[in-house]
């Protein structure tokens, strides 16, 4: 298992399952840990297929590092895991049984790699948001205000107040979050089946945790969750056990210029060659 760190973000390079089990990270250490595990649902990270023989196994492998989780975490600490919509239920049972779930949030979108036309197609997925201690936990909900669409827009008053006032301009979003897919023209996208957007990761990196504290992500990916921590000025642990995930990270985290020799710098998009002025602006780490 390869370690890469910058002292502020640190990346593993293995098994989950295999770091979580070592004493790399420490008990009660940390105090966010945001989990994007394959979903089972048949995807290909690049050459691991996400399927496991029966859904009791998905479950038991998902139980197992759920508690070596837990027990990494902070007693103020909080834990946001996503799944698959067909697996909502089991992971609420899973997870009632070790923290308390505050939110069952839905991330959804507008629309999704694959068109149903038998069926009503997926625009969402779950995000647990749990808590080890629902007296003491972290919810800045300051920092995360939205626009209060109504109250903002058409200016009404609340006259059920003493002293009648315009209701409120801002407010803490809802547990149905609206935020675009990574889309290939964007600029954070990076080839992977599975990325998640840094405005969703801000969201809960800013709500749940405070500059300076530790976010952990045990299937790191793209490593969207240490990118937005890093924004956020938080610290990151990550886990990602594909080399090909793992130099997208080095780069995305500036952790390293190259890896094996490789230089790492962020592929060519179709649309754009070395000389156009989308790329010509792109630094080492990009
Ligand atoms: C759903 S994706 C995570 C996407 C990530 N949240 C992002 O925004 O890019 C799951 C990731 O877990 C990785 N993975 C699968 N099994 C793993 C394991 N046992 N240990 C560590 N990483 C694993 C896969 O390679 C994949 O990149």
């Amino acid at each position: 298992m390869e370690t890469f760190s910058s002292g502020q973000h640190t990346i593993y390079h293995g098994d989950a399952v295999c770091v979580l089990e070592s004493d790399r990270i420490p008990k009660a250490s940390i105090d966010l840990i945001f989990a994007d595990p394959p979903y089972n649902i048949g995807k290909n990270f690049n050459g691991r297929r996400d399927k496991w023989p029966s859904e009791k196994e998905y479950c038991a492998w998902i139980s197992h590092w759920l508690d070596l989780c837990v027990r990494k975490l902070k007693p103020t600490g909080s834990l946001y895991l996503m799944c698959a919509t067909q697996c909502f239920a089991s992971f609420d049972l899973l997870l009632r049984q070790r923290l308390t779930i505050l939110s069952r949030i839905v991330w959804h979108y507008d629309s999704s790699g694959v068109q149903a036309k038998r069926y009503f197609g997926s625009l969402w997925e779950p995000i647990f948001h749990c808590v080890k201690d629902p007296k003491h936990y972290t919810f800045n909900a300051d920092d995360i205000l939205v626009e209060a669409k109504t109250g903002a827009q058409r200016k009404l008053i609340d006259y059920r107040k003493q002293v009648p006032s315009q209701y409120n301009t801002k407010k803490v979003p809802g547990n149905a979050w609206y935020f675009p897919r990574v889309r290939y023209r964007m600029p954070e996208y990076e080839e992977h089946p599975a990325q998640k957007p840094i405005a969703l990761l801000e969201r809960i990196i800013a709500a749940s945790s405070n500059p300076g504290d530790v976010v952990l992500d045990p299937f790191a990916g793209t490593f969207t969750s240490a990118r937005a921590a890093a924004n956020l000025n938080r610290r990151s642990m990550s886990i990602e056990i594909d080399e090909d995930y793992l130099k997208i990270g080095l780069r995305r985290l500036e952790l390293a210029a190259e890896y094996k020799g490789e230089r790492l710098h962020r592929p060519l998009k179709s649309y754009e060659d070395e000389y156009s002025s989308e790329s010509k602006n792109l630094t080492l780490f990009e």
